[in-house]
């Protein structure tokens, strides 16, 4: 049996950045949930196939906070990381921060957890991916914390992971 490759989590990493335009907005003038969950799943899925270099698809979306209003012509940035790896799924966290152009400080809007399956390119069948290496003391611990995550997500589906 050959054995898994291994990749950090930082290799993976991506930021993505938007500005909210008028068609992104709810009547209020702020960006509308939707479209922010929009830009959280295609950041996630860019990090996901970077990682597993294969095309993912969302498996699941945990739920996800909107802490503040994000109002027309903000600027968004949005960060996202592989927290975790099973055997053809990985965790990804998305954070979303609004960017004040005067100071360049950030504030937090949303945070989102969302599991991909890397497929088979030809199968299309879910695909072992590599396991993924946290390095930093901050990566340990997200990656501890969406092994939690995952145990809590298996359970609601009574599931089991199959064999690695
Ligand atoms: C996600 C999908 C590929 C899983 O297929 P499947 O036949 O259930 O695959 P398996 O049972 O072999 O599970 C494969 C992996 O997916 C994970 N998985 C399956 N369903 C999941 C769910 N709802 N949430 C989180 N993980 C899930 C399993 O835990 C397993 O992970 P592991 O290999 O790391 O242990 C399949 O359900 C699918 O294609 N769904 C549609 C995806 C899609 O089109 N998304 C876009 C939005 S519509």
């Amino acid at each position: 049996m050959t054995e898994r490759r291994k990749r950090p989590v930082q290799a993976s990493r991506v930021e993505m950045t938007e500005i909210v335009m008028p068609n992104d907005a709810n009547p209020l003038g702020n960006a509308m949930g939707g479209r922010v969950m929009h830009w959280i799943d295609v950041c996630a899925a860019v990090c996901a196939g970077r990682h597993s270099r294969t095309p993912c698809v969302t498996a699941s979306v945990d739920n996800v906070d909107f802490h503040n209003p994000v109002p027309v012509g903000s600027v968004i940035v949005l960060l996202a990381s592989v927290n975790y790896t099973g055997r053809t799924s990985m965790e990804v966290g998305v954070k979303v921060w609004q960017e004040e152009r005067p100071t360049g400080h950030r504030n937090h809007v949303a945070s989102a957890y969302l599991t991909f399956v890397s497929l088979d390119p030809e199968t299309r069948k879910p695909r072992v991916v590599p396991i993924v290496t946290p390095e930093s003391d901050e990566e340990r611990r997200r990656y501890a914390d969406a092994e939690a995550r995952r145990d809590a997500r298996l359970s609601v589906r009574g599931s089991t992971p199959k064999g690695s």
